[in-house]
């Protein structure tokens, strides 16, 4: 049976290659201008290893990860390349995402963020838009909805978690060397995790 991993991989890879531009303009103002070639290149890289009937869902995260953290340099490449291997162990050998799948997943990935990274929320990261969309996420699940509903009002939480990265001054990452100047910009990784989980969304929505 064919899980979808890979029309939900390649969701992602074409909502962040369609943004490449927005990514690195928003890295332009308060990093180095990359954000957004590393991702689309990393993700350029990922769909040319993954092959469209790969059904284990661990699998094909982990193999995720391992391209990411191989072929995008920077901070970004190393913490998205853990998020999805760490994504890939929970995953391994399944071939269908139960609701409480998606908690695991977020769980997992966070951690190994926070392990590789050393941030917690409120650094102006990409964790300011995860962190808030997960507990969102399990709120939900918990409280009766499918997935559609509690990744939609996950992603409501990553968005708001984005403007929440305006506010705060960056401590972590290249970000951190403005201080007070990062105030008003919206951090890069916090809109690519965002526009991952829209992605996400707008796969199952299709299924
Ligand atoms: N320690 C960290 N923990 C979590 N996320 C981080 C951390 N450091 C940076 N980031 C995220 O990475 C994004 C920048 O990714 P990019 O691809 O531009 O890599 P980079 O240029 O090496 O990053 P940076 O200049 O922030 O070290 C930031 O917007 C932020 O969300
Ligand atoms: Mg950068």
């Amino acid at each position: 049976m064919a899980s979808g991993i890979y029309e939900c991989l390649s969701k992602i890879s074409e909502k962040i290659t369609a943004n490449k531009d927005f990514l690195t303009e928003l890295d332009r103002e308060i990093g180095d201008s990359d954000h957004g070639i590393n991702m689309a290149r990393g993700f350029a890289a990922v769909m040319e290893k993954l092959s469209p009937d790969e059904s284990d869902i661990g699998a094909v995260l982990k193999k995720t990860g391992m391209t990411l953290l191989s072929k995008v340099g920077g901070a970004s490449g190393p913490l998205y390349g853990t998020a999805y291997m760490e994504a890939g162990k929970v995953m391994a050998g399944k071939v269908e995402a139960a609701p409480e799948d998606f908690n695991a997943i977020f769980d997992a990935a966070i951690a190994g963020i926070q392990k590789r990274g050393k941030a917690v929320k409120g650094e102006k990261t990409m964790l300011d838009a995860i962190i808030p969309a997960k507990e969102t996420y399990a709120k939900k699940i918990s409280d009766g909805a499918n997935i559609v509903e509690a990744l939609e009002a996950a992603c409501k939480s990553a968005r708001e978690g984005v403007e929440y990265t305006k506010t705060i001054i960056a401590t972590k990452g290249r970000a951190s060397y403005l201080g007070e100047r990062s105030i008003g910009h919206q951090d890069p990784g916090a809109t690519s995790s965002t526009l991952t989980l829209e992605a996400i969304l707008d796969y199952m929505k299709s299924k």
